[in-house]
């Protein structure tokens, strides 16, 4: 690690304190004028830190760069740092991540980024990225060892995570959509996209990578998003920072897999549409009908209005509440 990012790892777990020069030059063995010049280049970066005569360098507490310094403190298994890349910017971290998976990425993997210039929402989507207002994450999962059986269930487990993470650093509650938005306040402000690597020869799922786009803080957004895309802070001033966020997401993407049932429970406890009436966009003709259950394949069981029930998967078709 260079003297630059020890330093910033040094302030970011003492984040609103001061940290004298020479405490740093002392932990670092290094002299206070590399300190002094370390110090200039994080703040060229765009941190911001106080520096007091006799107290010496605080990073202040509206900092809200994403790096895995930043993200550190609040890991509860600090060595997944390892496995932690930040970037400023990506075309899209699914792409990255799945390009690592087929050289030489670790179950575990996560790869995020400020900025995406292209992207990946479902359907060949564009997925709007901008700098500084979101989390773009993507972690590369070998399935032996996720323990789920299915990719909906992948993205149902990444879905739960989402949510209690935003709990935690938050007073908000927020819901599912089947299957992978999370929606707040009547607007989507996450999706999910996860994506199969597949061994061309076998046709063996080697890899699987989960995608998650947060919209964190309100952009301006274009247009077209306006009206159904929103965030999960408003507002200039925030309880907590992206870092903060993307650990508490790490944390239970990461952690030892709770069992399929209680996943599944968790899951359906958000769900914004059981027992309503829904519209089903699918291959055939749109339909109306009774949002009824989850199954324990992470299938939506709908009971149509002639009687007949259905198990969707959610690649088939697309769903909307209806008014
Ligand atoms: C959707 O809502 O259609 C899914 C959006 C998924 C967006 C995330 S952002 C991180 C990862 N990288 C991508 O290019 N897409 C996913």
């Amino acid at each position: 690690m260079s003297t630059k990012k020890h330093i910033l790892a040094l302030l970011e777990s003492n984040r609103g304190q001061s940290i004298s020069g020479g405490h740093i030059a002392e932990q670092l063995n290094i002299s206070r004028n590399a300190v002094w010049k370390a110090i200039k280049e994080l703040e060229k970066d765009g941190y911001r830190i106080k520096a007091a005569t006799n107290k010496g360098y605080c990073l202040c507490e509206d900092n809200d760069i994403l790096s895995v310094q930043g993200i550190v403190p609040f890991l509860s298994q600090k060595e997944t740092a390892d496995k932690i890349f930040v970037y400023p910017s990506l075309e899209s971290t699914n792409k990255t991540a799945k390009e690592m998976a087929i050289s030489e990425a670790k179950h575990g993997t996560i790869i995020i980024a400020d900025q995406q210039t292209a992207g990946k929402g479902r359907y060949g989507r564009n997925f709007h990225s901008p700098a500084a207002h979101g989390i773009y994450m993507s972690f590369i999962l070998h399935p032996a060892q996720l323990g789920f059986d299915t990719p909906t269930m992948v993205t149902s487990f990444a879905a739960v995570a989402v949510c209690e993470s935003i709990e935690a650093i938050s007073e908000k509650t927020p819901q599912i959509k089947w299957v992978n938005d999370i929606f707040l306040d009547g607007k989507k402000i996450c999706g999910i996209l996860t994506e199969a690597v597949t061994d061309y020869e076998s046709g063996n799922v080697e890899w699987v990578v989960v995608g998650i786009g947060i919209n964190f803080s309100t952009p301006d957004f274009p247009e077209d998003l306006r009206q159904i895309a929103g965030a999960v802070f408003t507002g200039e001033h925030f309880p907590a920072t992206r870092n903060h966020l993307a650990g508490e997401v790490i944390n239970r993407l990461t952690a030892n897999r709770c069992g399929k049932k209680e996943m599944m429970d968790k899951y359906k406890k958000r769900l914004m549409m059981l027992g309503k009436k829904i519209l089903v966009i699918g291959a055939e003709q749109p339909y109306e009908a009774l949002a009824v259950d989850i199954d324990d394949i992470g299938r939506l069981i709908v009971k149509k209005d002639d009687g007949e029930i259905l198990s969707l998967s959610s690649g088939e078709i697309s769903i909307k509440v209806c008014a």
